[in-house]
């Protein structure tokens, strides 16, 4: 960076003639697509921790996006469909100790195929009380428990076929019309899906129950989520085969945080602040290396410069986030005046990451966090030198994401909030240390167009990312960060860039 060293003679602030830029400057030019470079031949896997020259990342991403720590975006259930597809989703810290580490488990505890019963009912309630757990949850197949809970003793199961809604009577009890126990087929708690599949087809059921030796309810296993789980090559697990999860700490409570966390099964945390360029993360990491040595991983962050990388890699940091300012629910630059373009960040922060490299044979990931609106503004991130990207409003948009679905104008959308705004009241992401509390948002509230499935996204979203690289001739991540070119685009390039001079019929895809 060049900063105006003659200006430093009066005492004044150091000045950056450099424009800060963002991804929509930038566009990739295309090299040479061999014969061998095709969509299925691309290998999206990226390094998520650091490593020493020589030896291997300890955990490889299969690919290159993480989940926001917010509490809009990154739960249990958006963690287990992102870990099943090749990513990490970050749980958000911003919630009681006790409540992060139990999503942390559920995720850990995750089998695929063995769901936990969502709809419960008891022998007591009435057929009014199923109709309306259907109306509410979508349901068709109660689990009937001796206390109505998900773990109870299994009593019976009602499914549509149990009673006929406009002829029985609505007052009519559980236990007259469900199938009871006695006449179910279960599986023993301990099973593999293979097994209970097997079982499933022998007996020719839908549902098979599956209980432990008391008699209680652990999981439901359907027959016609055979399919779906056959077919996540990409899942990320540990060696255990459990699937990989991160979580959000701040630098007030980790000491009781963190042991809460890594109790639960936490694969790797991620300091989560606004600025990280400061003593507080280093004392974090500090924590995590003197009670764990390198077995717990933690990323820090975020920072936007070299100094600001330097720093959090020498305070070793397992990778480092960057961006500050450009999340499309931050409002921070307009309230602090602080951040950078994101493109500008990442370049600068990708040369630090290699310069250290090359100097302490230490590889530092770092993430692209924020900013990405354009499914080509990822290739770039990746192209200018990010590892992997962290997304908020990307996931936020899927079923998948914890908020509620909402019909707005004749849309349908989901809300997302910012951590830092007054709806999620992170206060400890934007907190500059001392006593004082903050006053002031750095986020707001927000709806996204509702975009349906996880799965089906990515499918696409990755098979653009394949399409752009195969137009660079590069195979993977590595290659792509070493060969792609890319260049400024000026503001009437952008325009030529879209539709222009013609009457655009169907504007969907715009
Ligand atoms: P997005 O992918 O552009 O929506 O950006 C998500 C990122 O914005 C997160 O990963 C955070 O780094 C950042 N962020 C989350 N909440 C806030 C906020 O309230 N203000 C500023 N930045 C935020």
């Amino acid at each position: 960076m060049y900063f105006c060293e003659k200006l430093k003679l009066y005492a004044m602030a150091q000045i950056s003639n450099e424009i800060s830029r963002t991804f929509n400057e930038y566009l990739l030019i295309p090299g040479l697509t061999t014969k061998e470079c095709t969509p299925d031949r691309i290998n999206l896997q990226t390094p998520l921790v650091k490593f020493t020259k020589g030896s291997k990342s300890e955990i490889v991403l299969n690919m290159p996006f993480v989940s926001a720590i917010m509490q809009s975006v990154s739960d249990s259930e958006m963690a287990i469909a992102l870990a099943r597809n090749g990513g990490v989703s970050f749980i958000y810290g911003s919630q009681s100790i006790e409540s992060q580490a139990e999503m942390v488990r559920k995720v850990k505890e995750f089998k695929a195929g063995f769901v936990a019963s969502r709809a419960n009912l008891t022998p007591e309630d009435t057929l009014q009380d199923v109709l309306d757990m259907k109306e509410k949850t979508g349901f068709s197949t109660i689990a009937i428990t001796h206390d109505g809970s998900s773990n109870g003793r299994l009593l019976g199961l009602v499914t549509s076929r149990d009673y006929r809604p406009r002829r029985d009577d609505e007052h009519k009890k559980v236990k007259e019309f469900m199938t009871p126990f006695a006449g179910l087929v279960t599986g023993k708690y301990g099973i593999t899906l293979e097994e209970a599949n097997n079982i499933i087809w022998d007996k020719k059921v839908n549902t098979l129950p599956i209980v432990d030796e008391k008699g209680c309810l652990k999981y439901l296993v359907f027959r016609k989520d055979y399919d779906s789980h056959k077919d996540n090559p990409n899942e990320l697990h540990d060696e255990q085969k459990r699937l990989i999860v991160g979580a959000g700490i701040n630098t007030r409570d980790y000491e009781e945080r963190i042991p809460k966390l890594v109790e639960a099964g936490v694969d790797v945390l991620c300091i989560d602040s606004s600025d990280g360029f400061s003593e507080w993360q280093k004392e974090t990491i500090e924590f995590v290396r003197k009670t764990y040595g390198d077995t717990v991983k933690i990323g820090a962050g975020n920072v936007v410069d070299t100094e600001g990388f330097n720093y959090l890699a020498d305070a070793g940091a397992d990778f480092i986030k960057v961006g500050i300012g450009g999340g499309s629910i931050c409002i921070t630059r307009e309230q602090k005046g602080i951040g950078r373009g994101q493109a500008t960040s990442i370049i600068e922060v990708a040369q630090a990451r290699d310069e250290y490299f090359k100097k302490h044979g230490q590889y530092i990931p770092i993430c692209s966090d924020g900013g990405i609106v354009q499914d080509y503004h990822m290739v770039l991130a990746l192209a200018m030198g990010a590892d992997f990207l962290m997304m908020g409003r990307y996931f936020a948009r899927f079923d998948e994401s914890p908020t509620k679905k909402l019909l707005i104008g004749g849309t349908y959308v989901k809300e997302y909030w910012g951590e830092g705004s007054n709806r999620a009241r992170n206060w400890q992401r934007y907190d500059m240390g001392g006593n004082s509390t903050l006053k002031f948002e750095e986020g707001v509230d927000s709806y996204v167009p509702y975009a349906g499935k996880l799965k089906d996204n990515l499918e696409i979203t990755l098979g653009k990312i394949k399409a752009t690289m195969c137009s660079c001739g590069t195979l993977s991540i590595e290659e792509l960060k070493n060969n792609a070119k890319i260049t400024l685009v000026s503001s009437t390039s952008i325009i030529e860039g879209g539709a222009h001079d013609v009457i655009v019929k169907d504007n969907k895809n715009s």
